[in-house]
């Protein structure tokens, strides 16, 4: 296939389809460059019809920054060790009744990837291997739409808050996150500035986001869930319905991501490969 490709809109908010690369191949720097465009202005590309291998999708990720491609123990392990930064699969299947990947089963709330780290990732690649029939729809919202619709009050209040995040690897909803103190844990602005495009966006999100710093738990919590009820209104979402073959690669400083039930008995398998700074360390 040629060098060239054709796009258009995922949906009214964000988002768009890439369509006429096959990543097999490697692409020309003036490609890489529209593409880097693309997703800093779009902030989620899909290029549909994939058939990638793991080299494929490093090389791809590596167009974005660097690609985090070190094999990466289960997130399941010693809360006390970070993480290293690496390849992982998402999948609800077992063996010997042990989920062979992440984030196995069901719904997940709202998050950004990497935001419990100091460092967060830059950018997300996942690609669908094993789709259900229903649901495990991967929803975005765009931050930056909803930093913008803000009221001026609002984003005076919020001004120059700091907020705690938190990654709690057991746990897929706001009412059990945090409870150990030794999970890992960060500290962000509130309103982060785009580093490519300048533009503003609401970086909260429902299962990350623990409390604004030095604020009252009350207050704290009460702001939050109206930032995150704001940031999950239906006009900044896009909700992305899989196909075997989609490789999405999305923005994690201008968009959070959720992800919808889909049907237990049934298997789903996706590989990611973030994308760091350069410059970030391999771990925190
Ligand atoms: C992730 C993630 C959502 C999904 O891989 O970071 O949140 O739809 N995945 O599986
Ligand atoms: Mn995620």
């Amino acid at each position: 296939m040629k060098n060239e490709f054709k796009t258009e809109p995922l949906s009214e908010i964000l988002g768009i389809k890439v369509k006429g690369l096959d990543l097999r191949n490697a692409l020309d720097n003036k490609i890489k460059y529209k593409l880097q465009k693309l997703l800093a202005e779009y902030c989620v590309l899909c290029l549909p019809n994939q058939d990638l291998s793991a080299e494929d999708q490093i090389r791809f990720a590596n167009i974005f920054g660097r690609a985090d491609s070190e094999r990466r123990p289960k997130s399941t392990g010693d809360l006390k060790k970070s993480a290293k930064r690496g390849v992982m699969f998402v999948s609800n299947i077992r063996e010997n009744g042990v989920p062979i990947g992440s984030l196995p089963d069901g719904e997940m709330q709202f998050h950004s990837d990497g935001a419990h780290r100091q460092f967060p990732y830059r950018a997300t690649t996942l690609y669908g291997i094993k789709i259900p029939s229903k649901g495990g729809n991967t929803m975005f919202s765009n931050l930056q739409a909803a930093y913008d619709a803000l009221s001026p009050n609002i984003k005076d209040q919020i001004k120059n808050l700091k907020t705690q995040t938190v990654y709690d690897y057991t746990a897929q909803n706001r009412e059990t996150i945090g409870a150990d103190p030794i999970l890992p844990r960060a500290q962000h602005e509130l309103i982060k500035v785009h580093p490519v495009t300048g533009r503003k966006s609401i970086y909260v999100s429902r299962l990350m986001t623990e409390k604004i710093v030095g604020m009252d738990l009350d207050q704290s919590e009460n702001l939050l869930a109206q930032l995150f009820d704001h940031a999950e209104k239906p006009e900044f979402i896009y909700s992305h319905k899989w196909s075997p073959g989609d490789l999405i690669i999305w923005d994690n400083r201008s968009t959070n991501h959720a992800r919808t039930d889909f049907p237990a008995e049934e298997q789903r398998l996706l590989r990611r490969y973030t994308v760091s700074d350069p410059d970030s360390p391999l771990g925190n």
